[in-house]
């Protein structure tokens, strides 16, 4: 039965709630590993065996808001701050273009220390400088008006996970002074400012259920974004929820197949979270139909400081070293880190 639906949503690229629930409760290992060889086949069809990558900068760890699941939380005091000046920024930018990325992720806790003005001066500042280069910007939650002047000033793309599409399980996971509306309504916003925009979520947050996994699935093919990045939950030991199970390992591998089956084109990263549960995971993601890899470009000086979770990966290690190291697994199992933008290519019927 898991098979047929799954043959289904490789099909038809959606499904009912209630099927969307058994394709998550009913499934076997069997089910799994047929819908991540599925999964593999399409993203060879479009991406043949080209890994894209971006070059993550962390640029500030400071943070207005105080997610029961993240180690930069608001409250946790235990953290060493930092945050990146513009000429830090652009010296990654510059190690980064060397090694061959040719899209830059900034990346950050909300920092109100950067006013809209000075983040506009920094994105002028790396499309000036890389003028063939794509930008990414990973900000959270911000007004029209500024992702506005964003775009205007060359950003081309945006990060933003969702986190859940379930209201109550959104108030689990978040303080009242979040709300679901508001992270939609921000997703909806950047599309409409043309943006390549990126959602997604936790596996196995803390009150996730199959139901809440389902409604992901539905937001996400509604939203139809150009990127979904999911990685497992993995709890931190400064935060409300240090005491959860981290999220499991093959429910993410499989849940990135099926995001695949629904969305055959989009940019789906195989993440740190994932190569951070399991020493081979990022291999086995882009195994299981993801095709980007996010290695880290912040400098070796603070990257132990953007501890988001527990035993986060590759914190010790200089960009060079990650690029070289991503390129030899990915060749390892068949596939090509590639020099190219990545840009998303709208869905052309074959
Ligand atoms: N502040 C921006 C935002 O909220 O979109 C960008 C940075 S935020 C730290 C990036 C992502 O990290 C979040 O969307 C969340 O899904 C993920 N994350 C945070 N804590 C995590 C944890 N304990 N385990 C796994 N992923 C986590
Ligand atoms: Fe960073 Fe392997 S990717 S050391």
């Amino acid at each position: 039965y898991v098979k047929g639906l799954i043959d289904k949503l490789s099909m038809e690229r959606l499904l009912s709630k209630e099927e969307f629930i058994s394709l998550l409760k009913d499934y076997s290992e069997e089910d799994a590993k047929y819908s991540k060889e599925i999964a593999r086949q399409i993203a060879g069809k479009y991406f043949e065996n080209q890994v894209y990558t971006r070059g993550l900068i962390e640029f500030t760890n400071y943070c207005k808001n105080d997610c029961y699941y993240c180690g930069i939380r608001r409250s946790n005091t235990n953290v060493t701050r930092y945050r990146l000046t513009k000429e830090d920024i652009l010296n990654c930018c510059e190690q980064g273009y060397t090694l061959g990325f040719r899209t830059f992720v900034l990346q950050g806790g909300e920092d109100t220390k950067y006013s809209d003005r000075d983040m506009v001066e920094i994105i002028t500042a790396i499309k000036q400088g890389y003028p063939d280069c794509a930008l990414t910007l990973s900000l959270g939650e911000k007004s029209f008006e500024a992702y506005e002047m964003y775009k205007k000033a060359g950003a081309d793309r945006y990060l933003l996970r969702h986190e859940t599409a379930n209201e109550e399980h959104y108030k689990q996971l978040h303080p009242s002074s979040l709300s679901l509306h508001n992270r939609k309504q921000c997703l909806w916003n950047l599309k409409k400012l043309g943006y390549q925009v990126g959602t997604g979520f936790m596996v196995g947050s803390p009150y996730q259920t199959a139901e809440a996994l389902a409604e992901d699935f539905l937001f996400i093919k509604e939203l139809s974004p150009a990127m979904v990045g999911i990685g497992p939950f993995l709890p931190h030991h400064d935060t409300p929820f240090k005491d959860f199970e981290k999220g499991s390992y093959e429910l993410t591998l499989y849940l990135i197949s099926l995001l695949r089956l629904m969305l055959p084109n989009a940019l789906l990263p195989a993440t740190t979270a994932l190569g951070t549960i399991h020493p081979l995971g990022r291999e086995a993601g882009i195994q299981a139909g993801a095709n980007v890899v996010m290695p880290n470009l912040s400098p070796v000086r603070v990257r132990k400081q953007y501890e988001l979770y527990d035993n986060k990966i590759c914190t010790g290690d200089e960009a060079a070293e990650c690029k070289m190291c991503l390129q030899s697994r990915m060749r390892k199992i068949g596939y090509e880190i590639v020099t190219a933008r990545g840009d998303f290519v709208p869905f052309l019927e074959a």
